[in-house]
């Protein structure tokens, strides 16, 4: 761990009642990253958040953010962070701009500065032309550019974003994160949570979590280039009776089941490919799709939780 990093958690452990949430977090960030948590529900991934944005206490460990020990001073830390909540709350009857106004009220913004850093969010959230709508009248997707506007009117060198664009549109969700990237151009450093693997494929560093723990945290290339050997996907007329055919062939070392499709985990895509829907055909099974292609994080990430399972 180095000194200088923006953030240093070590071994952080947070319990509820009988639920340890968080156990034994250590991981740092660098000033500038934009780093994505991923997860499944339940790993741990909003309660982490809370913690650094000092909603929530520490039940053993050390966090260090922004030059605060969260320990000592969580309340400090509030004015240096933009924090998303996962169900956040725009005032629905005042306009776009009025809650910009509350928010930036809140934040304690200087009155003189108010103006100008609101035209200028409105502006860089693409909200200028619904200035006046009232926010219950937005769409999903703006409701979540606003909701992001109003965590950034102080200007913090930190933003907490806990599934900003769960249940958005796809088109939405992009729009979204090209502002996240703008931010992150511009030196903010970003911690985001996601359900998304193409978003976590635009972080700098992801971290995976799964029941309290950090399973794995780096690049999205390095977290691909953990599955060694290719990815085959095949679909055909019966997914359960092809999974039970090509389990037990040679050199498949793992099928993952996404809808209808399999993606199959094998030694050798070029050398597999013919001989599984061989043996799919010889089962009588209609074969609709079957070709290789580049394992993504998802696949990667499957992996690495299901042989989580199998050391529980
Ligand atoms: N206030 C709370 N009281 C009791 N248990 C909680 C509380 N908040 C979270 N938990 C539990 O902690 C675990 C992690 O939850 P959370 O951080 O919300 O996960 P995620 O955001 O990844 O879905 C879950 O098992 C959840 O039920
Ligand atoms: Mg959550």
């Amino acid at each position: 761990m180095t000194e200088s990093a923006f953030i240093n958690i070590t071994e952080l452990t947070r319990e509820f009642k009988n639920k340890t949430a968080l156990e034994q977090i250590t991981l740092s960030i660098q000033e500038g990253e934009l780093f994505g948590l991923v997860g499944p529900d339940g790993a741990g991934k909003t309660t982490l958040l809370r913690i650094l944005a000092g909603l929530l206490q520490i039940t053993a460990g050390q966090v260090v953010a922004a030059g605060y020990d969260l320990n000592k001073e969580p309340e400090e830390i509030k004015p240096h962070i933009g924090y998303m909540a996962q169900e956040f709350s725009l005032y629905e009857k005042l306009s776009v701009v009025e809650n910009l106004m509350f928010f930036a009220d809140l934040y304690n913004v200087d009155v003189k500065e108010q103006e100008d850093r609101i035209q200028k969010l409105l502006s860089f959230a693409g909200l200028t032309e619904f200035k006046n709508r009232r926010a219950a009248h937005l769409s999903g997707g703006m409701q979540k550019k606003l909701a992001l506007a109003t965590t950034l009117l102080h200007e913090p060198p930190l933003l907490l974003l806990d599934e900003p664009t769960t249940g958005v549109d796809p088109i939405s969700r992009r729009e979204f994160w090209n502002i996240l990237t703008d931010l992150h151009l511009n030196g903010t450093t970003i911690i985001v949570s996601t359900p998304y693997m193409d978003e976590a494929d635009r972080c700098s560093r992801v971290g995976l979590m799964y029941q309290g723990e950090l399973v794995i945290c780096d690049s999205p290339v390095n977290i691909r280039n953990l599955l060694d050997g290719d990815l085959v996907k095949i679909t055909t007329s019966d997914w359960q009776e092809a999974h039970t055919v090509l389990a037990p062939l040679a050199g498949v070392k793992e099928i993952q089941t996404y809808g209808e499709a399999l993606h199959i985990l094998v030694d050798s895509g070029k050398t597999r490919l013919p001989q599984l829907t061989r043996a799919l055909k010889e089962h009588n099974l209609a074969v609709d799709e079957a070709r290789t292609a580049s394992p993504r994080m998802e696949e990667a990430f499957i992996s690495l939780i299901r042989k989580m399972d199998q050391v529980n």
